[in-house]
C-alpha cells in the first residue's frame, strides 16, 4: 500500500505546484479559514484515486462532508495544510494523509512538493524524510528548546481563545529558547519528529491537521498527548501537545502555569 499511497500523493504534488506560483481567487470558509479551488481539487483527485485502489477504507477529508462517515478503517485527508502559506507562496505547505485501522495509526504521509520532502511512516517500522530515518532531538533543558506552536482561526472571533494563546504565549517564551509559528501544523508535527523542534502545542485542530503528522513523530521517538498529558485523541481533544519526549512534562507544566 505504501508505494501506492506516495505515488498518488506526489501526483497530487503537482496540482500543489501548479496552484503556488498561479494568481488564486480565494474563498473564506470564515474570518482566517481560506479555500481554494487547489485545496478542492486535490482532495478530489485523492478521494477518487484512493477509492478505486484502497477500497477496504472510507475516506474523511477536509473539504468534504464528512457527517456520515464512521471513523474506523479510514484515510484522513487534508489536500492542502498551510492554505495560508500556499496562497501567499510561503514554501511551508503540504498534503497530509493518515491511514488508520481499526482507528489506530497505520501509515502517514507528509508530502511538501516546493521543498520537494516526503515524510513517510508505518506503525512499528520508524519514520523517514525523502527516505532518511527520523529521530528527534535530545535535548532535555526546555530553556533551550525551540516551541513551534499556531493560532487557532477562532482567535478571530473567539475572546476566550485569544485569551488563551496570549496566556500560554507569555507563559511558554521566557522559559524556553524560542517560539515559531510556520502555518501547517502537520509539518510542525514532522518538524518535531526531525529535531528541528523540541515540542508543538495548539489548540482546535481538526484531525486531518494531525492525522499523519502524530505518527509520524511517536516512530521518530515522540510524544503526543492533549494537555493532561493523556494519549491525544483526535476527534476529541481541544490541545495537542507534541515533543521530543525529553522535555514532554516541562512543556505540559508550563501550559498549565
Ligand atoms: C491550518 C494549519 C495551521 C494551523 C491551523 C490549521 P489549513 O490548516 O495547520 O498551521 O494553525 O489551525 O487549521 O487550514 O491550512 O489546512
Ligand atoms: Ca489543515
Ligand atoms: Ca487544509
Amino acid at each position: 500500500m505504501k508505494e501506492k499511497l506516495i505515488q498518488i500523493i506526489k501526483e497530487a504534488g503537482k496540482i500543489l505546484i501548479e496552484g503556488y506560483y498561479e494568481e488564486k481567487n480565494v474563498n473564506f470558509k470564515a474570518k482566517k479559514d481560506l479555500v481554494t479551488k487547489y485545496d478542492v481539487g486535490i482532495e478530489e483527485f485523492l478521494k477518487e484515486k484512493f477509492s478505486q485502489e484502497f477500497k477496504e477504507f472510507n475516506i474523511i477529508a477536509e473539504e468534504s462532508n464528512n457527517d456520515n462517515i464512521v471513523f474506523n478503517n479510514s484515510i484522513i485527508i487534508d489536500p492542502i495544510d498551510g492554505t495560508t502559506n500556499f496562497v501567499n507562496q510561503v514554501p511551508h505547505t503540504c498534503i497530509s494523509v493518515g491511514v488508520y485501522k481499526n482507528k489506530q495509526a497505520y501509515m502517514a504521509v507528509v508530502y511538501n512538493p516546493i521543498l520537494d520532502e516526503l515524510y513517510t511512516a508505518q506503525s512499528g517500522e520508524g519514520s523517514f524524510l525523502n527516505g532518511k530515518k527520523l529521530t528527534v532531538s535530545n535535548e532535555d533543558d526546555f530553556q533551550k528548546s525551540l516551541i513551534s506552536t499556531g493560532f487557532p482561526y477562532t482567535s478571530g472571533t473567539n475572546e476566550d481563545d485569544l485569551e488563551d494563546v496570549i496566556r500560554k504565549i507569555k507563559s511558554i517564551l521566557p522559559k524556553c529558547q524560542d517560539l515559531r509559528r510556520l502555518g501547517s501544523a502537520a509539518l510542525d508535527l514532522c518538524y518535531v519528529a526531525k529535531g528541528v523542534y523540541e515540542g508543538y502545542y495548539e489548540m482546535n485542530l481538526k484531525p486531518w491537521d494531525v492525522s499523519a503528522g502524530i505518527l509520524i513523530l511517536t516512530e521518530a521517538g515522540g510524544k503526543v498527548t492533549n494537555i493532561k498529558g493523556e494519549d491525544y485523541k483526535m476527534f476529541e481533544d481541544k490541545y495537542i501537545v507534541a515533543s521530543n519526549t525529553k522535555i514532554h512534562m516541562k512543556l505540559l507544566s508550563n501550559l498549565n502555569a
